[in-house]
């Protein structure tokens, strides 16, 4: 099999079918590398030649998977499940906490619906309390000030008066971009007792995440978007000493220990009753995405190959070169101001009158592709993203805004 070409930020040699001039729908699904395609066809070919004598290669290749996760965002293997996208994640949790009647979340409004339904199920089958705090106002409005202290002091507030049981919270916002004060988050839910549980599938792959000095006890992350994996496929982090305190209530048959024995070491062995896996490993109840998670596997080597760290300062220039040109079009910039608070998404409010669905229509004819998630013009680069796009993303903007170039 030829070599492929080694991964190079601000280069587009592993995808060399992308359609797009500038791909910049990254916090959407993105786009598969030639490491991602060769990784899911062997898994096929695999598969196809050997059926179920595939089946230990591809187990063992996930281990390697947890591992290549783990040192993604700084966990033990074991602490890492292979499980579908974000959503299935969350709900896993939700319904596997040892809730009391009557326990308090706190969830926050404009958060992506996936880190609020399954909290709701949750609520009414449990008879828990949602607490909906608001997002500051400039995550919003695009108005300046702190919004990270302004969030840090209404959680507190909101942790000191309620004995909050869980904070659930996206790493980044999907439609403004912002960052989360994460760290500040975990130390806060830490000393009033509450736990955090993060959706990090915007962030994971691009913006820099840290389990351990982020104070994250439960995090949830889908494939297809900064890790640039398929849709399907993702995983779930719990923080050591808290899988055996889950109470899985959707466990399945390979939720148990010693699951297959019954399928391999003759009779007898045929049994409902073993004990739960006390690891994160009891969430991975049924048999596995083969495909999404070999193609997951491909996707994070590659990212950790470049460094999160080196994807995210590049996405940085990027965008610090994007936002003037849309800022001198009329355009309103939601970007944080202050870097931490700063994600690889840069979300932007259209001028006044102008048609969003018009202009993000005329962006992909240009193949640009683009988002507009809850009226907000979303441009989300990665590491294969040239700055040499930008000022044919600038000038295809201007075309769409004021006619022609
Ligand atoms: C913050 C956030 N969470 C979750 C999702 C998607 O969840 P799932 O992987 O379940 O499709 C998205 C976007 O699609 C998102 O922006």
């Amino acid at each position: 099999m030829d070599p492929l070409p080694a991964p190079r930020l601000g280069s587009r040699d592993l995808f060399p079918t992308l359609q797009a001039r500038a791909y910049l729908s990254h916090a959407a699904i993105s786009p598969v590398s030639l490491l991602v395609q060769r990784a899911a066809t062997q898994a096929m070919e695999d598969f196809s030649a050997w059926g179920v004598g595939a089946f230990p290669l591809w187990a063992k290749q996930r281990q390697e998977l947890r591992a290549a996760l783990g040192r993604l965002i700084g966990a033990a293997p074991e602490d890492i499940a292979l499980t579908p996208g974000t959503t299935h994640s969350i709900s896993q949790l939700a319904f596997s906490l040892d809730w009391q009647e009557g326990d308090r979340l706190v969830i926050f409004q404009g958060e992506f619906p996936a880190n609020v339904t399954p909290w709701q199920m949750a609520a009414k089958h449990f008879g828990l309390e949602l607490l909906a705090l608001p997002l500051p106002p400039n995550t919003s409005s695009g108005a300046p000030s702190d919004p990270a202290g302004e969030l840090l002091d209404r959680l507190e507030a909101t942790l000191r008066r309620e004995a909050i049981r869980l904070v659930a919270v996206s790493a980044v916002q999907f439609q403004t971009g912002f960052r989360m004060p994460l760290a500040a988050m975990g130390r806060l839910c830490r000393t009033y007792g509450a736990e955090l549980a993060v959706d990090g599938i915007q962030a994971c792959g691009a913006v820099p995440l840290d389990v351990e000095t982020q104070h994250i006890d439960y995090l949830s992350c889908g494939a297809h978007k900064w890790l640039m994996g398929l849709e399907g496929a993702g995983f779930t982090y719990v923080r050591p000493g808290l899988a055996p305190r889950l109470v899985p209530r959707l466990a399945g048959w390979l939720s148990h220990t010693d699951a297959e024995a019954f399928l391999f070491q003759g009779p007898g062995h045929l049994r409902y009753d073993r004990p739960l896996k006390t690891s994160a490993a009891v969430l991975e109840g049924s048999s596995t995405n083969v495909v999404g998670m070999a193609a997951l596997q491909a996707a994070v080597s590659t990212l950790l190959q470049l460094g999160v760290t080196d994807i995210f300062e590049h996405v940085q220039a990027y965008l610090d070169a994007l936002e003037p040109e849309l800022e001198a079009l009329g355009c309103r910039s939601l970007r944080a101001r202050k870097p931490e608070s700063r994600s690889c998404i840069l979300s932007v409010r259209l001028p006044e009158g102008v048609d969003g669905a018009a202009v993000v229509t005329h962006l992909r004819d240009a193949r640009i592709p683009v988002s507009y998630p809850d009226g907000l013009l979303r441009f989300s680069p990665h590491f294969p993203n040239s700055l040499t796009e930008v000022s044919a993303v600038a000038s295809e903007l201007r075309h769409a805004l004021h006619g022609a170039p």
